[in-house]
């Protein structure tokens, strides 16, 4: 039984000196392996360490890394020229190019020439690791190991087992990633692992918005990072990541789940993928990154007015908030008292505010029988919120909500109005996010603590998705899925098993999900 990490006394093999070869080579160099790093491209690994050596030494005359380190990589990393100089290893991670067949052929080359103790770790982001480990000569052997790029700085590592992986390799290979100052978490191989799995509603909802019309990219993107607290809005990521591998991804999952509507693709980005428009790498995608574009800002909304009295309900949770913003802006303002029916948060002018709970504003004001209805979406903590996110019913009178701009900006908001879709912007992707988070941990990929680890630690999100439907409340998530699925009438938005049995056991989400 192999417990324990693999030996630093052990030779750590790479295959494939690219973006993420060389930052796994320098992570287990650094750790204090020997590390052979092999690519077939005549020079790669050489190129390679010369980049990794360069930026280490970059890294200590900042003083960001310990002084010495650059040396001792330099002695622990070498190049191979032939798959035979990974014989001595203790455990090969592959990162070569994503082709199921062309990985298998390394594999059947690898399992030729290392002993029968070697741990063999995929890097593959999409591919099946039960599939990619059928045809080894010992199976139990084989594993993902995912990292995240750039694979030195991102925290995460998915410890995937395929089928017939043995339970003692999954350890080692956790306890491994661990020594080498990663966070490690298990998970089974089932499409997208955890990470791309679950934060596909993050391109996903966005995608839709903007086909909807809800905002243009430059407000959606505003709204998720100043509302949302996520470090960057789904277009520039997207841009960012680039469109060909993001719809491809996307794709895979979409085609991995047989064409569940939960996953699908957005014309919207294949048409993007179609023009080559590609994002940053080929100079244009949702934004324009040529020399003289021009920057895109967000939609605000111009400073409102009001002529009646603020009224807030200081016993809801976002009203206290409201209160206490005004307060210290020095603007008076009258409690009033909650309604249970309706669960408004301010009055103004005769205009009542709410926040979103997966309906519209207009079928909010039809169902309460009022007109001025404007709805606030989702933020993450609405004590250092910059901006606030809204919308307005159709029924709404312009002096309605030009009054609940006002009382929003005199509370220190930014206001960005979306145009009236279900579930605003954040709203609707954290509950989408934690559905999937629910559904991931339901269909046992991985604990409820795992999703929430992956998900910080993967992509940097600000909260773990279950975490976040903890501090929301399970009713309140379930209620938003309802009402988009309500809305929309599509599968897409149908709700976990396990959000709703969560919700049924009046248990805390934790203690309900573990
Ligand atoms: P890359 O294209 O930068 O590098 C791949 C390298 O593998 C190239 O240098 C190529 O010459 C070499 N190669 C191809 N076939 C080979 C073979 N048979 N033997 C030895 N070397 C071979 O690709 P990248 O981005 O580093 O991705 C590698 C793997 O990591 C893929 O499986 C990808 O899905 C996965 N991955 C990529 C991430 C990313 O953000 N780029 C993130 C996480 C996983």
């Amino acid at each position: 039984m192999r417990s324990l990490a693999v030996s630093l006394n052990a030779e750590v093999g790479v295959i494939g000196a690219g973006a993420m070869g060389a930052g796994i080579a320098q992570i287990a160099a650094c750790a204090g392996h020997t590390v052979r790093l092999l690519d077939t491209r005549q020079g790669a690994a050489d190129e390679a360490i010369h980049r990794i050596l360069a930026d280490l030494k970059k890294l200590e005359s900042r003083g960001k890394i310990e002084v010495g380190t650059q040396e001792r990589v330099a002695e622990n990393l070498r190049s191979a020229s032939a798959i035979e100089a990974l014989a001595d290893s203790g455990l090969v991670i592959e990162a070569i190019v994503e082709d199921l067949a062309i990985k298998k052929a390394l594999y059947a080359e690898l399992e030729a020439v290392v002993g029968d103790e070697c741990v063999i770790a995929s890097n593959t982001s999409s591919l099946s690791i039960t599939s990619l480990g059928a045809d080894a000569r010992a199976p139990g052997r084989f594993i993902g190991m995912h990292f995240f790029n750039p694979a030195p700085r991102m925290p995460l590592v998915e410890v995937i087992k395929g089928v017939a992986t043995d339970e003692a390799v999954a350890e080692a290979v956790f306890a491994t990633a661990l020594a080498w100052g990663k966070t490690p978490v298990h998970a089974s191989s089932t499409p997208g692992f955890i990470v791309n799995r679950v934060a596909r509603p993050f391109y996903a909802e966005a995608l839709r918005l903007l086909q909807e019309g809800a905002a243009d990219c430059a407000t959606i993107d505003a709204v998720m990072r100043d509302c949302g607290g996520f470090r960057m809005g789904p277009f520039e990521l997207m841009d960012l990541i680039g469109h060909d591998v993001n719809y491809a991804v996307t794709r895979s999952v979409f085609d991995a789940f047989y064409g569940d509507p939960r996953f699908s693709p957005s014309l919207m980005q294949l048409e993007l993928v179609n023009a080559k428009f590609l994002g940053r790498k080929s100079g244009r995608g949702f934004y324009d990154y040529s020399a003289d574009a021009r920057a895109t800002a967000p939609a605000c909304e111009a400073p409102g007015e009001s002529s009646g009295r603020f009224e807030i309900v200081s016993s809801h949770p976002f009203g206290s908030e409201l209160a206490r913003r005004l307060e210290t802006a020095d603007i008076s303002y009258r409690s009033i008292a909650a309604s249970h029916r309706d669960h408004r948060v301010a009055m103004v002018d005769g205009a009542a505010l709410f926040l979103s709970d997966g309906r519209t504003a207009t079928h909010r004001a039809n169902a309460l029988g009022l007109n001025d209805v404007v709805l606030i979406d989702l933020m993450l903590d609405a004590a250092t919120a910059q901006r606030a996110a809204i919308s307005v019913s159709a029924q709404c009178s312009e002096a309605g909500r030009d009054a609940a701009v006002n009382l929003l900006q005199k509370a220190g908001f930014v206001v960005s109005r979306l145009r009236d879709t279900p579930g605003l912007a954040v709203t609707r992707t954290v509950a989408m996010l934690a559905n999937e988070a629910c559904d991931a941990v339901d269909q046992q990929v991985c604990s409820a603590e795992a999703v929430d680890i992956a998900m910080r630690g993967g992509v940097n999100y600000p909260a773990g998705p279950m975490q976040w439907a903890e501090q929301l409340g399970a009713n309140t998530v379930l209620t938003v899925l309802d009402h988009l699925a309500q809305h929309y009438g599509e599968t897409r938005y149908r709700a976990s098993s396990l959000l709703r049995q969560t919700v049924w056991s009046r248990k805390s989400f934790y203690a309900a999900v573990s």
